[in-house]
């Protein structure tokens, strides 16, 4: 059963997203460091569409270091919700000071979120808002949930994933550059599919001025894995061609096809798993803006 809007099988991602989650987790706690800093002493802090948990694990930890405070966690999903919740719990419970935290299952493109949650001191919402039918809504929305003086943080758009090598000796080179073609016209068309899905005009710094929020700027952060990879960066180049072809294969040539095949086959000595020349070089864009005192 879908709970979303986009008919994203989100369950069926968690693997890949804790797998992820780990790698990212030194990047992800500076990032955690540098948010709750903006943030007053026992804070109030939500993550919506927090995926495994990651990023609000590092937000736990930040304010555990600072106070303490709350970490809220939205999602509409209740498998995700739900194993996001209980591994912030897991992870408070060393903390030095107090760190409470909250599950709400709910649309953040629905009018109840507003109604469950406010005075909220930092919105975190990464990669979600991209799947609600209309994201300045969206985004309007989330800055309702702020008190004032609190900051809204988006992560939107950076760099697609690189993983590849250019020739893999499998099928034609260039096979990670089709694939990004692909996996951006699978993007276009499941926003354009979402009932009542609107077009954003403009870029993310803008939308946030336009929800009314002040101080406005981005910036960006590097996941750089090189090759060889460890266990864990091989298993997630695999979630991550697995994801692209599932969502993507279609659009490709039949070669391409069949070269996904045998690349996603742990039989096959061909199996992207096994090769020590995979890597995972990427980059995120965290656009941010504070609601106006008073
Ligand atoms: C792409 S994942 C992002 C996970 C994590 N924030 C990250 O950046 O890695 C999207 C998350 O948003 C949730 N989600 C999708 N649509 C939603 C909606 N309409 N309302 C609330 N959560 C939603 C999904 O269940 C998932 O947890």
């Amino acid at each position: 059963m879908t709970h979303t809007h986009d008919g994203i099988d989100w369950p069926s991602r968690l693997a890949a997203f804790r797998r992820i989650d780990e790698l990212q987790e030194p990047v992800m706690r500076t990032v955690a460091e540098r948010l709750i800093e903006l943030t007053p002493a026992r804070a109030t802090v939500a993550d919506i569409g927090p995926g495994a948990g990651g990023m609000s694990t590092a937000l736990a930890m930040a304010m555990g270091k600072r106070g303490g405070g709350t970490v809220v966690l939205v999602d509409a999903v209740p498998e995700l919700l739900s194993a996001s919740a209980e591994q912030v719990r897991r992870a408070v419970t060393s903390l030095p000071e107090q760190v409470d935290v909250r599950a709400i299952r709910v649309d953040a493109a629905s009018d109840e979120l507003t109604s469950l949650l406010s005075d909220v001191d930092l919105v975190w919402a990464s990669r979600v808002v991209h799947h609600l039918p209309d994201q300045q809504d969206g985004i309007n929305r989330l800055t309702r949930l702020l008190a004032p003086g609190g900051w809204l943080a988006i992560s939107e758009g950076g760099l697609g994933t690189r993983c590849l090598p250019w020739d893999l000796g499998v099928g034609e080179p260039g096979l990670g550059d089709r694939l990004e073609a692909a996996g951006a016209a699978w993007f276009a068309d499941m926003r354009s599919g979402m009932p009542g899905s609107v077009r954003l005009p403009v870029g993310w710094t803008q939308a946030l001025a336009d929800a009314g929020l002040v101080g406005v700027s981005s910036f960006s952060y590097l996941i750089d894995l090189p090759a060889p990879p460890s266990e864990r960066v091989r298993q997630s180049v695999v979630d991550w061609l697995s994801w692209v072809a599932g969502v993507a294969a279609e659009r490709l040539g039949e070669a391409d096809q069949a070269a996904l095949v045998r690349l996603l086959d742990p039989d096959d000595p061909a199996f992207v798993g096994a090769r020590d020349d995979v890597f995972i070089l990427t980059a995120s864009t965290i656009h941010l803006g504070r609601k106006i005192s008073g």
